[in-house]
C-alpha cells in the first residue's frame, strides 16, 4: 500500500507509534514519558512528562540550525501598500523583547494575556512572547464589540492586554483603542498593564499608568529566554461560538498541538523548510492561529501575513498579487472568498496580469465549499484545490487530501478523507454508526489527536457536556454528513444553532440574545439563510408586545443596529423582520428549520406538530424575498 492508504493505515494500526514518532519533529526540553495518558482530562492528555517550549520551536530552533535569515514573517498590507519581512533571527529577537516587557509587568507561565490587535506583525509576537514566557494567550477578533471583548476580558482573567490603536477596513479605520476602554468598563476584571501598539492611523490615547506604548516597552526591555512548560500546560485559549450565547473558551495545549502542526506540513499541505505559504485568514479565528502563526513557523516555512481582502482592495487581482510579490507555493483561504473574486472578475482576467507559476495547491476550509465553486476554481488556475474540514476544536484538518503522499481524488463538495489520528463516522440520534453514504451526526471517534482541544477554559464538565456526552467513545462534532464507500467525508451542515457568515463561525443564540433585550420585542428567533456570497447570512425574526405600535422600520433598524454594537460587524446581522407570530410546536418550541426553509425560498417542512399551520402561510409573506425589503 502506497500513498494515503499507508500514511491512514500507518496510524490506525499503532497510533500510539505513529504519534510517538511525530513527536521527533518537535525540541523538548524534558522528554515525554508516555505518548499518551488515557486517565487525565476528559478524554486523555498527550505527551505527559514532556516539557518544551513553543516559541523555541517557532523560532530558536530555526536560528540555531543556520536559518536565521531566512524569511520567516512576510507582512504584505493591502491597506497601507507596505510590505514588511522579518526573518527568524529578527522575529525571535522582537519576540523576545516583547516576552521581555510582559515580564517586567509580572507576566508569568500560566498567567493569561488577551490580545487584540488587526493583521499586523505585531499580532503574531504579541502570540508567540505569549508563548515564551509560557504566559496563555487569548485572541479576540478584531470585528467584535466591546462586550464581546469583555466577556472574554472576564472569562480569562489576563494579567495584560495587547491592543492595537486600529484596525484598518475598507473605506474606514476602526479604531480598536477605544474599543478596549469600552470593554474595560464593562468588565469586572481589571488587567495590571495594556500595552498598545501606535498605528499611524489612529494615535490612541493612553492611560497613564495602566497604558503602555508596545513600541517603546519593546525597545526598553531585556529579551527573554524561552521558558520550558508541561505539554500538557494551555498555551491558548480561543472562544468560538456555541449553541449559547456564551461562547466556548477553546483551550490548545503546547506539546500535542506541536506535534500535530508539524506534522500536517509535509502530509496534508506537502510543504517543506523555505516553502512559503499563505493562509488569508485572520489572526483571531482558529486558520489564523495555526496556519498564519504556528504551523508555518514550527515547519521553518515563510508565512505571509495579508491585511487586506480579497475583493476591493484595490480590485478581484489581489491574491494574485500577493502570490506573484512573494512567490506563494500553498494559498489556504475561504471559499467565501473565492466566490467574492469570482463574481468580481469571472474570467480571471486579472489574475493573467501576474505571475503565479510558484502557485502550487489552493486550500480551502471554514464552511463548506459549493461544488461549483471549487471546481471553477480548480479549471480556472490548474491546480489542485483541496476543501478540508476541520474546526476551532480541532485545531487542524480533519479530512483533506494528502498533498505530500499523493493527492487522494478531487471530489466536489466533500471535505476529502481523515486526517492520521481521525476516525471518522456518521452515527444516528441513538449512537449506532450508519453505513456508508447515510446521512447522520459526524462524529470523531475518541480518544482526539493530538493538537486538538483537551478541554474547555476552567470547564471539563462543559466539555463533556457540549462534545461527549451525547454520544459515548465519540466526540460530537456538531456538523451534519456521511462518509461515503471510499472513505470521503461530506460535511453538509451543522446540526446545532452555528451558522456560518464568510467563514465566520457565528451563534444564533446570542444574535437572539440581542434582540430578546429590546424593549419592544416579545419573542424572536435567528436563523442562518442561504446567501450567495457569504454561505449563510442571519435573519432576525422579531414578534413584538402586545400593544407596542411602533412602525416596524424602526424598530428593525433598531435591532439591526444593536447587533453589530452588542456583537460586532462580523455578525454581518442585516436583515431584522417584524412577524405577528412564529412557527411553534404544540409543546412552544421554535421551529427553526420550517424558518429556514421559508427564508431559502424552497420547499418548506411543516412537522405534524405545528401549533398552527396558518402560520407559515402568513410567515410565507413576510420573508425578505429581495433587498427591497431588508433592512440595510
Ligand atoms: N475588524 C473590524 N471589522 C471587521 C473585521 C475586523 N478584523 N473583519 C470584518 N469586519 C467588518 C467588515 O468591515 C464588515 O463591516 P461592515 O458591515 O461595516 O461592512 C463586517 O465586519 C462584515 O465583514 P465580512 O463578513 O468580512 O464582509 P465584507 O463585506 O467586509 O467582506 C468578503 C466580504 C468575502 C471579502 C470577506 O468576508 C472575506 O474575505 N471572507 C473570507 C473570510 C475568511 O477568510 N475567513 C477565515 C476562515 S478560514
Ligand atoms: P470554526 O470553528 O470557525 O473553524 O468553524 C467550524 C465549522 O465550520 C465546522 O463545524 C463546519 O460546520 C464548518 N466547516 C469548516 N470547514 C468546512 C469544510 N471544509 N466543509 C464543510 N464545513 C466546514
Amino acid at each position: 500500500m502506497t500513498g494515503y492508504g499507508s500514511l491512514y493505515g500507518g496510524w490506525r494500526d499503532d497510533p500510539l507509534s505513529y504519534w510517538g514518532a511525530q513527536a521527533s519533529r518537535v525540541d523538548w526540553t524534558t522528554p515525554w514519558t508516555a505518548v499518551f495518558d488515557e486517565n487525565a482530562g476528559p478524554y486523555g492528555r498527550w505527551f505527559p512528562g514532556g516539557w518544551l517550549n513553543t516559541s523555541h520551536n517557532c523560532l530558536d530552533r530555526h536560528v540555531d540550525a543556520g536559518a536565521g535569515d531566512r524569511p520567516a514573517l512576510i507582512w504584505d498590507s493591502a491597506m497601507t501598500g507596505e510590505v514588511v519581512t522579518h526573518t527568524y533571527r529578527e522575529l525571535r529577537d522582537r519576540v523576545a523583547k516583547v516576552a521581555g516587557a510582559l515580564a517586567a509587568v509580572g507576566v508569568t507561565r500560566g498567567d493569561r494575556v488577551v490580545i487584540y490587535m488587526p493583521m499586523i506583525p505585531e499580532a503574531a509576537i504579541a502570540m508567540l512572547a505569549c508563548a515564551r514566557l509560557g504566559a496563555v494567550h487569548s485572541v479576540v477578533f478584531g470585528g467584535f464589540a466591546a462586550s464581546e471583548l469583555a466577556a472574554r476580558i472576564d472569562a480569562t482573567r489576563p494579567q495584560a492586554i495587547i491592543a492595537a490603536s486600529c484596525g484598518l477596513e475598507p473605506g474606514r479605520v476602526v479604531a480598536y483603542k477605544p474599543v478596549l476602554d469600552d470593554a474595560l468598563e464593562v468588565a469586572g476584571h481589571r488587567p495590571k498593564a495594556c500595552f498598545v501598539l501606535q498605528r499611524p492611523q489612529s494615535i490612541a490615547e493612553l492611560a497613564p499608568g495602566r497604558d503602555h506604548d508596545l513600541l517603546a516597552a519593546e525597545n526598553a526591555a531585556a529579551p527573554h529566554d524561552p521558558v520550558p512548560v508541561a505539554a500538557t500546560d494551555p498555551l491558548y485559549i480561543l472562544h468560538t461560538s456555541g449553541t449559547t450565547g456564551r461562547p466556548k473558551g477553546i483551550v490548545r495545549d503546547n506539546g500535542g498541538h506541536a506535534v500535530a502542526l508539524s506534522a500536517s506540513i509535509p502530509t496534508i499541505f506537502g510543504l517543506r523548510e523555505g516553502d512559503v505559504y499563505w493562509a488569508a485568514s485572520d489572526v483571531g479565528w482558529v486558520v489564523g492561529h495555526s496556519y498564519i502563526v504556528y504551523a508555518p513557523l514550527l515547519a521553518g516555512l515563510t508565512s505571509v501575513m495579508y491585511e487586506g481582502k480579497p475583493v476591493g482592495t484595490p480590485d478581484a487581482g489581489a491574491f494574485w498579487r500577493v502570490i506573484d510579490r512573494h512567490k506563494v507555493n500553498v494559498l489556504f483561504t475561504a471559499p467565501t472568498a473565492i466566490r467574492a473574486i469570482r463574481r468580481q472578475d469571472p474570467d480571471l482576467g486579472l489574475m493573467a496580469r501576474h505571475d503565479i507559476s510558484s502557485l502550487q495547491a489552493v486550500f480551502l476550509a471554514g464552511e463548506r465549499c459549493d461544488p461549483p465553486t471549487a471546481t471553477w476554481l480548480q479549471s480556472r488556475i490548474d491546480r489542485p484545490v483541496i476543501d478540508n474540514w476541520w474546526q476551532t476544536e480541532t485545531g487542524w484538518p480533519i479530512t483533506a487530501r494528502f498533498r505530500g503522499v499523493g493527492l487522494t481524488p478531487f471530489k466536489p463538495g466533500s471535505g476529502g478523507r481523515p486526517s492520521p489520528g481521525f476516525d471518522v463516522a456518521a452515527l444516528d440520534d441513538s449512537g449506532a454508526l450508519l453505513p456508508a453514504g447515510e446521512t447522520g451526526n459526524l462524529a470523531l471517534r475518541l480518544p482526539l489527536p493530538p493538537g486538538c482541544a483537551p478541554t474547555l477554559w476552567d470547564d471539563d464538565e462543559g466539555y463533556r457536556a457540549s462534545y461527549l456526552d451525547d454520544f459515548p467513545g465519540w466526540y460530537r462534532t456538531g456538523d451534519a454528513g456521511y462518509v461515503d464507500a471510499e472513505g470521503d467525508v461530506w460535511v453538509l451542515g451543522r446540526t446545532d444553532d452555528i451558522i456560518n457568515v464568510a467563514g465566520h463561525r457565528l451563534s444564533t443564540g446570542a444574535m437572539e440574545e440581542v434582540l430578546a433585550a429590546h424593549p419592544d420585542v416579545a419573542e424572536c428567533a435567528v436563523i442562518g439563510a442561504e446567501d450567495p456570497l457569504k454561505g449563510e447570512a442571519p435573519i432576525g425574526l422579531v414578534v413584538l408586545k402586545a400593544g407596542v405600535r411602533r412602525d416596524p422600520d424602526v424598530v428593525q433598524n433598531e435591532l439591526v443596529e444593536m447587533v453589530r454594537n452588542r456583537i460586532g460587524a462580523v455578525a454581518s446581522f442585516r436583515t431584522a423582520v417584524v412577524v405577528d407570530q412564529l412557527p411553534k410546536t404544540r409543546s412552544g418550541k421554535i421551529l427553526r428549520r420550517t424558518l429556514r426553509d421559508l427564508a431559502n425560498g424552497g420547499p418548506v417542512q411543516v412537522p405534524p406538530t405545528i401549533e398552527d399551520p396558518g402560520v407559515v402561510e402568513r410567515l410565507r409573506l413576510a420573508f425578505p424575498t429581495s433587498d427591497a425589503q431588508s433592512v440595510r
